[in-house]
């Protein structure tokens, strides 16, 4: 086994999975706003340190991946991040990428940005106590959409990244997500999510990625949010399912999903089911900010001191998560 590989299996043990709180500044004002909390912060370090400090962390959360300002901020007690996460015994992880921007020669679609000075980001992100990242590529569905061009610079730039990234001693997770808005049917989403994985893992060989301590993380198989025909949550899981047996080599040794938008009941449904149907090697399990986040987020928001109400929320969540990712989830287990 690898130092990589290692990190990759550290992350996803026993059922566990990643939180995502790598929200950007600007999104996370958009998270407290709805909720009606100021987002300074003083306030976004209270709500993600309440909840990297957690029960539910400690035993669920296996990596938690972090933005630049949180990775930079101290507990109220005055640790570093990195530190209380390894306290708790997670890991801690950084969103590297710089966001997705309009794309010159495709202006409806986006590529992400974020190659310039990486390497010495890197080393900084590594220094702080870093141990995996994450770059996340978009796409869209339509007719024309996503193009070949769109396809091929995202899952470049992807590449490019993951090669700094194990070049530094890190775990790139390589995120391509195609998005679920539209009216798209279940069978487009099959088709380009494939297509977008298969040419990811193309550039990922090309560029000399060690495939076995890389993280995977791709959307489930869904109809698009306008679409008519939606299908079934086991009708998710099996196109999920087929769609990563036949694009991810079989050298990569875990996924973990996003959420994308999904309820928190709906991502955790199909993730049981992915789990239940998965006659493959790859661990399956998750990787969300929104389906991990929203409840305790609406909680905090009511009494931003309930430091232990909100972490029952969050606790709750991530212990249904875990156990959607061993398939051993139940619809009445969330009323417990
Ligand atoms: P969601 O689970 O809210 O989609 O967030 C995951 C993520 O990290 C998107 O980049």
């Amino acid at each position: 086994m690898t130092e990589l590989n290692k990190i990759a299996h550290k992350i996803l043990e026993k059922g566990k999975g990643i939180l995502a709180a790598d929200e950007s500044t600007g999104t996370m004002t958009k998270r407290l706003q709805s909720v009606n909390v100021e987002s300074s912060a003083k306030n976004r370090i209270l709500f993600r340190e309440t909840l990297f400090s957690s029960k539910g962390t400690s035993d669920f959360i296996g990596g938690v991946i972090l933005y630049d300002e949180t990775i930079r901020q101290n507990s109220s007690d005055g640790k570093s991040i990195p530190n209380l996460l390894s306290e708790v015994g997670s890991i801690a992880g950084i969103k590297v990428d710089t966001g997705a921007k309009q794309m010159a020669g495709s202006p409806d679609e986006k590529i992400t940005e974020g190659l310039d000075g990486l390497r010495e980001r890197l080393k900084e992100y590594s220094k702080l106590g870093a141990k995996f990242t994450k770059w996340r590529g978009v796409y869209n569905i339509s007719k024309k959409y996503p193009s070949k061009l769109s396809i091929k610079s995202n899952a470049h730039a992807l590449a490019r990244y993951a090669a700094l990234v194990q070049e530094c001693g890190m775990v790139p997770i390589v995120e391509p997500e195609v998005l679920m808005d539209g009216n798209h049917s279940a069978d487009d989403c099959f088709n380009k999510t494939s297509e977008v994985i298969k040419k990811c893992f193309e550039e990922l060989v090309l560029h000399k990625i060690d495939l076995s301590g890389v993280i995977l993380k791709p959307n489930m198989i869904l109809a698009g949010l306008e679409s008519k025909n939606q299908i079934s949550n086991e009708d998710t899981a099996k196109l999920t399912v087929k769609c990563l047996r036949e694009s991810v080599p079989k050298e990569v040794p875990g996924i973990a999903f996003l959420s994308g938008g999904q309820t928190e009941i709906q991502a955790t449904k199909n993730l049981n089911l992915i789990n239940k149907f998965n006659n493959t090697n790859f661990i399956m399990s998750y990787s969300y900010g929104r389906a991990l986040q929203q409840s305790a987020l609406k909680h905090w928001a009511k009494d931003t001191q309930d430091i232990k109400g909100t972490q029952a929320v969050f606790d709750h969540r991530a212990k249904m998560c875990s156990l959607a990712a061993q398939g051993k989830w139940s619809s009445e287990l969330e009323n417990k």
